[in-house]
C-alpha cells in the first residue's frame, strides 16, 4: 500500500467541504499512514480538532504560538519529519495567501517554511473558482514553478488535486505513488 508509513501532515482550512477532512483523514490512517493534523481558526469551525484527534490518534494543532512544541519552532518543526503537506479542502484564501507568500497563521507558515512537496485540493464554489483574483492567484503560482499540473477540478468537491511543486525526478518519482494514492482517498472521501 502505497501510503503506508507515509508522513503526512494534514491541512485544513474553512470550508463546507472540511467535513469530509474527517473522512479523508479516516480512509488515511486506515492505509497505514501517519497523519499529523494542522488546521485553519475558520476550518475548526466546520469540523472539530477533537474529532481530527480522535480519527488520527495524534494531537491537532491550529495555533502558530502553540507552546507544546518544545523548542518553539512549531512553525518549521511540524513539517521537518514530514514526506508530504496535503491541504484538503484548499480555501481560496488559502490558495491566495500561498500565491501571496503569506504566513498569518500555523498552516500558511508552515507551507511557506517547508522543505517537502505540497498538495492542495482547491474546494470551492464555481463562482469564487471563476473569479479573476482566484485564477490570478493560480496564475502566479504556475509562474513561482509551483503550481506544476492541476489533475481535476470539480467545484463544491474535494477531488480537485493541485500539486504545488516543483520537484526533481528523483523526489516526483518517490512520491507520485502517495499522490496518486492521496487523490484516489480523496476522491473517496469527497463520496462519503
Ligand atoms: C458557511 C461557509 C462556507 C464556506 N465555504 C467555503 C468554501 O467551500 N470554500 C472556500 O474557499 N471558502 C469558503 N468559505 C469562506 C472561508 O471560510 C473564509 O474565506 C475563511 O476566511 C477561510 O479561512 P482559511 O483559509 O484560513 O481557512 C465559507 C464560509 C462560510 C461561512
Amino acid at each position: 500500500m502505497t501510503l503506508k508509513g507515509r508522513r503526512l501532515l494534514l491541512g485544513i482550512t474553512g470550508g463546507v467541504a472540511a467535513y469530509k477532512a474527517a473522512a479523508l483523514a479516516r480512509l488515511l490512517v486506515k492505509a497505514g499512514a501517519d497523519v499529523r493534523v494542522v488546521m485553519t481558526e475558520a476550518a475548526t469551525r466546520f469540523v472539530t480538532p477533537v474529532t481530527m484527534q480522535a480519527l488520527t490518534g495524534q494531537a491537532v494543532w491550529t495555533d502558530l504560538w502553540d507552546p507544546r512544541v518544545p523548542d518553539s519552532m512549531g512553525h518549521i518543526e511540524l513539517s521537518r519529519d514530514r514526506d508530504l503537506i496535503a491541504v484538503a479542502p484548499a480555501s481560496g484564501n488559502f490558495l491566495g495567501k500561498l500565491a501571496g507568500g503569506l504566513a498569518d497563521d500555523l498552516l500558511t507558515t508552515l507551507c511557506l517554511a517547508r522543505r517537502c512537496p505540497l498538495m492542495a485540493a482547491p474546494a470551492m464554489n464555481v463562482e469564487m473558482w471563476e473569479n479573476p483574483a482566484m485564477q490570478r492567484n493560480l496564475h502566479t503560482l504556475r509562474g513561482d514553478g509551483l503550481l506544476a499540473r492541476c489533475i481535476q477540478h470539480e467545484a463544491d468537491h474535494l477531488n480537485g488535486i493541485l500539486f504545488i511543486d516543483r520537484m526533481d525526478k528523483k523526489v516526483r518519482a518517490a512520491v507520485d505513488p502517495a499522490v496518486r494514492a492521496l487523490a484516489k482517498a480523496t476522491r473517496d472521501a469527497a463520496k462519503a
